[in-house]
């Protein structure tokens, strides 16, 4: 891992996808992962001070987001991008974290109702701007100020196109899995209204290759 960004943390993101770019079929399923892989996701885990998802990955999966194996830096903490406060206080996410803690990010005009909700179940709630949606770059810059170093940004779609929209994303890891999986309303690695051009796209440069079981690991990073 490169030096992290001044102000703000370093931001890996990572998924599985298909070999047609999808990370879930169009009924939301993201079972993409061979356990090989799953390993590998655990490793990067135990590595970071945050992991991040976006609201909607939150209410499809309903995930926990456990780290397996030897810690070598605490718990990560464990973030939602969510901008109005529809976090149910019963995810699994807050009812399964007993170390490292769960921050919800919300925007501005979050209900305080929902927001007092989600403190009572225990998580940290951090209103990031005044705007709807949450300011990605506040919210990391505030992330930096709390000591998080290093984000484990893992999706969905609409939440990776806004932090790359904002040059947030230093490193990309992607599992690709054997599979086919089609459908115009299935979500990709990126979404959003995407790039007009490819000059004007986000830039990488090849950083590395794995295999992970029948995944095929391809890591990136942000050209400087
Ligand atoms: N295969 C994989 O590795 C993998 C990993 C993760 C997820 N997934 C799949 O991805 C799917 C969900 O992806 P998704 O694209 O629908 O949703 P998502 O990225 O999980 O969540 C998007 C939501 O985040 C909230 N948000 C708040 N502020 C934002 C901002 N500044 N920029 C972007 N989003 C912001 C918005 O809702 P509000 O306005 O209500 O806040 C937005 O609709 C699920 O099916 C899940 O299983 C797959």
């Amino acid at each position: 891992m490169v030096k992290p960004p001044a102000q703000r943390p370093y931001v890996i993101l990572n998924a599985a996808m298909s070999l047609d770019g999808k990370i879930a079929s169009r009924r939301g399923d993201s079972a993409l992962s061979s356990p090989e892989d799953w390993r590998r996701v655990h490793r990067l885990r135990r590595r970071v001070d945050a992991i991040m998802i976006g609201i909607n990955t939150l209410l499809v999966d309903d995930p926990k987001l456990t780290v397996k194996g030897p810690r070598a830096v605490g718990v990560p903490l464990k973030i939602v991008v969510d901008s109005r406060a529809r976090t149910p206080p019963d995810a699994k996410i807050l009812t399964h974290t007993h170390k490292g803690g769960v921050l919800i990010a919300v925007g501005g005009r979050a209900p305080e109702t929902r927001v007092k909700a989600l403190r009572k179940a225990g998580a940290q709630v951090l209103r990031a701007g005044e705007t709807e949606k949450v300011n990605l770059k506040l919210l990391l810059k505030k992330l930096g100020k709390m000591g998080v170093k290093t984000v484990l940004l893992e999706g969905g779609g609409t939440l990776n196109w806004g932090m790359v929209k904002a040059g947030l994303v230093d490193e990309v890891q992607v599992a690709i899995a054997p599979y086919l999986v089609g459908g115009r309303e299935a979500v990709s690695l990126v979404e959003g209204e995407g790039f007009p051009t490819i000059r004007e796209s986000f830039k990488l440069r090849f950083s590395g290759m794995e295999k992970a079981g029948e995944d095929i690991v391809l890591k990136f990073r942000k050209t400087r």
